[in-house]
Formats: C-alpha cells, structure tokens, sequence
C-alpha cells in the first residue's frame, strides 16, 4: 500500500521528466511566441525562427542562448520592480528547451505544430490616423555624427489626444536615435527673469551640430551631493512637457494605459531631433516618420514626463567602473507609468531609487548590465506612487576601459555630449497625477 502511493506520486514527474521534448508540441510554442516578434524577415534578430527548417541548425545556439538569458533581451534585476513587458522566460520553459536541445532537437509529430502568431506589417501601432514624415535628407559618408533638426506642421484644426505614437526610422542603418516634440502654434509668454547677480555662464559648446561640455566645465560626479542634483550649477531638471515620442534602439512605440493620453494643440508643429550615425562610410539617405493614433474620447490623466540627468560628470580614461549620481525631488504626488535608462557606449549600469519622506528606500529598478543596443522603456505592471517630497537617486556605473567591447577610445576623458562618442547620464519617467478620489 504505502509502496504504490509511493510510486504513484512519483509516476508522473518521472513520465515528463524522460519524455524527450519534441519541437512541434513543445519547442515551437514558447519559440514562435517569445522569438519571432523579433526572428522573422524584414526585423532585427539576426535569422528567422519561425520553422523547424529554420530553426533546427540553431538548436545549440538557443540553448545557450536562453539558458544565460541573453535571449529573449531583458536587462532588469527580477529582485526590483514588477513590469508588464518583463520578457524574461519560464524556467521551465528553460528547461524544456535545454532537454530538447540535448535529445538532438527532434521535430515530433508535424500534426502538432501550432500556427505563427499573426504580426502588423508596417506600423506596430496599427494604422495611423496621422502619419508626419521629414524631408529626404542625406547623410555625407565623412566627419562627425550629425544631430539635425526638421520641424513639420501638422495642419491640426483642432486640439487631438493621441494613445499611441509610433517613430519609424526610414534607413535604420543611420538612424542612431530620433525624438519628436511639439511646438505649440501660440509660443508661450515669456517667464518673467528671475534677479541674478551671477553672470549666466555656458558650460557647452558646439561644433557643427554636435554639443558638448566645456573640458573647463565644473565636475560634479555625485550630483546627488550638490543643490541641483548634478546639473549645471543653475540649471534644475524641467519636465519635458513637450516631449512627444523617442526611438532608441530595442525600444516600442509609445501607447499608455486606457484613458491616458497626449495632448497635441491645433496648428503645432512638430519637431523631429535625429541623431545620424555614420557607421556605413558610405553617403545615406533617410526620410523618418511618426504615426499618431487619436483616442477616441479625450483621457482622464494627461501623460506628462520627466528626465533627469546627471550633465556634469567627468569620466576618466581607462577608468572600468566610474560612478555618476543624480538627484531629483518630485514636488508632487506622481503615478510612475515608466522607466528609461540612456547612456551611450561606456554606460554599464544604472540603479533607480527612491527615498521616500519617511526615510524609507526602495530600489525601483536595478539594470546591472546596460546595454546601449536595448534601451528599453520598462513598463510597471501597475503604477507607481511617488509621494510628493520623494527624493529619486540615479546611480550609474560607466566603463571606459579597453574591457568594454563597445568602447571607441578608452584613452579619452569623456564628459556630458550628445554625439555617442561622449556620454549621457539620463534617467526618464513617464507619470501621471493620481486621480483624486
Ligand atoms: C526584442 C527582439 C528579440 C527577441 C524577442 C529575441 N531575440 Fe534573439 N536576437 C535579437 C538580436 C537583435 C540578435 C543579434 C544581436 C545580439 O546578439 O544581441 C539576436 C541574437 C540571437 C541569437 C544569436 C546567438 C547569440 O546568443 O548571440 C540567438 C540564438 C537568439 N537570438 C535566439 C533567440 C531566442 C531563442 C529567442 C526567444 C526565446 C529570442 N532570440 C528572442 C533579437 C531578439
């Protein structure tokens, strides 16, 4: 008696556990469903995975691939934060792939095999009720990377909430990262000039279209020990109000919960701000756009976001873990939709905290190993209340040293500049004021 129970809750894990895997019943569903968004023709993996055919010579590759979580791309620490586009894999998804690879990656029945999941062509937002291009412009194949500017009208007759926003880069081989911003028809009146006795000093400057720090520039590195967080001496982090949408490489297109939205005035115009990268060495063309998708009723929060950044670090050469620090107190209550980390090449970690106004500290997101190629905007499962009074600590890691396969020069200093030969210490937030109940 006790000898068949015993056996009988052992059957069954013994079963699975010696049944080899077979790539129709079990392979293909977790790989078409959390692979070929990114595997398929015309996107950014490297081959398609969307058949045995294709998928067989890559068994090994998969396997070690999924097993050091390199594949599917996911940077956050699971410890911190809980986020709703987390792609990370099932262990035991893991597992049965590694069981598969192991048995000599058999196909199985083909009766078994499920239909690929169906994907937008074009647009990932769906159609656009308004899509806005720039004019063709061409790269020249010599000199520095260019930051270029283009403003388009949107002919808008009347105000219009826009739920999704989608930036698609015409030649992506040159379109290093791209932002669109509006600005409104009206310019606003000017703020009245606060008295100052300080003479306004310019900690950049610029060469072509590339801005940069003065290498005379003060150096704050822990800019949560300073008054402004880590800015210019002066300067405090504004909200980025007229921030419409950004590409960065491995990032989605812009949509927010049901009943959030932006707000675009009649008659704005818009502004795209494209970084090109000249990687080819060869003369390129391009012509991005932006395709809105209207909601259909005007939301009940406005989205409304905020950067903040260290601007005044300064990064010694050959130096493997230079730490920056950023501070920022919310002077409102805010519901936290989003996380962004940007740096450039030497960017290696970044950590978002909050201290809270009765002293407790939370990790909000912990991204150990930044990687440049995949920034990715990491959505909270649910909102995240920010009391008003929280003091928010960015610290970031760079490595510029010769260990850093994506570093260009590691014998240079490197500070704040926009071109990605310099650096950035950014950290955005998406948020909305909380309804008050
Ligand atoms: C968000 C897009 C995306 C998703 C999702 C994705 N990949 Fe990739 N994959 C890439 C890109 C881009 C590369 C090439 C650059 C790189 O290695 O980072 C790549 C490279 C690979 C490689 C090449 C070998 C290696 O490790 O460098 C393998 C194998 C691979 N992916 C397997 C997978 C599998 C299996 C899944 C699903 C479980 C998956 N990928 C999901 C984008 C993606």
């Amino acid at each position: 008696m006790y000898r068949a129970a015993f056996f009988a809750s052992l059957a069954l894990p013994l079963f699975a556990a010696t049944e080899t895997p077979t790539f129709t019943r079990d392979i293909a569903p977790i790989l078409f469903n959390n692979c070929t968004s990114c595997h398929r023709p015309g996107e950014i993996g490297p081959m398609p995975l969307t058949s045995y055919k294709e998928i067989r010579p890559w068994a090994k590759a998969i396997q070690a691939s999924v097993q050091t979580r390199k594949m599917p791309p996911w940077h956050a620490d699971p410890h911190y934060g809980k986020f709703a586009n987390d792609s990370r894999l099932k262990d035991s998804d893991v597992a049965l792939i590694t069981a598969w690879a192991k048995a000599g990656a058999p196909e199985g029945d083909p009766k078994l095999l499920p239909a690929l999941p169906q994907f937008a062509e074009g647009w990932q937002i769906g159609k656009p009720d308004a899509i806005y291009s720039i004019p063709e412009f061409t790269l020249s194949n010599s000199g520095y990377d260019e930051q270029m500017n283009f403003v388009v009208e949107t002919n808008l007759k009347e105000d219009v909430w826009v739920e999704a926003i989608e930036i698609r880069p015409g030649n992506r081989k040159v379109v290093h990262h791209a932002h669109v911003w509006l600005e409104s028809a009206t310019p606003a009146a000017p703020k009245p000039k606060a008295a100052s006795t300080t003479p306004r000093v310019s900690y950049t400057m610029r060469e072509g279209t590339r801005a940069f720090a003065r290498p005379d520039a003060p150096v704050i590195d822990d800019g949560c020990s300073h008054p402004n967080g880590g800015m210019w001496p002066g300067a405090s982090p504004s909200e980025l109000g007229s921030i419409l949408a950004s590409f960065v490489p491995g990032k989605a297109p812009e949509q927010w919960p049901t009943g959030i939205a932006k707000k675009i005035p009649a008659g704005s115009k818009l502004k795209f701000t494209i970084h090109y990268s000249k990687t080819t060495g060869k003369e390129e063309k391009d012509i991005t756009s932006v395709g809105l998708r209207f909601a259909k009723q005007p939301p009940t929060q406005e989205l409304r976001r905020i950067d903040l950044h260290n601007t005044a670090f300064l990064i010694p050469a050959n130096d493997e873990n230079h730490v920056v620090t950023a501070c920022y107190t919310f002077q409102e209550d805010a519901d936290v939709l989003s996380y962004l980390a940007h740096m450039h090449y030497r960017g290696k970690s970044m950590k978002f905290e909050a201290i809270y106004p009765d002293g407790r500290m939370e990790t909000l997101i912990d991204i150990p190993k930044y990687d440049f190629e995949w920034q990715t905007k990491y959505l909270n499962a649910t909102p995240v209340r920010i009391p008003k009074g929280t003091r928010i600590k960015l610290t970031a890691t760079f490595d510029n040293s010769p260990n850093n396969r994506y570093n260009p020069d590691p014998s240079k200093v490197i500070r704040w500049g926009d071109n990605t030969v310099d650096e950035m210490m950014d950290g955005w937030f998406e948020f909305v004021t909380p309804k008050t109940q």
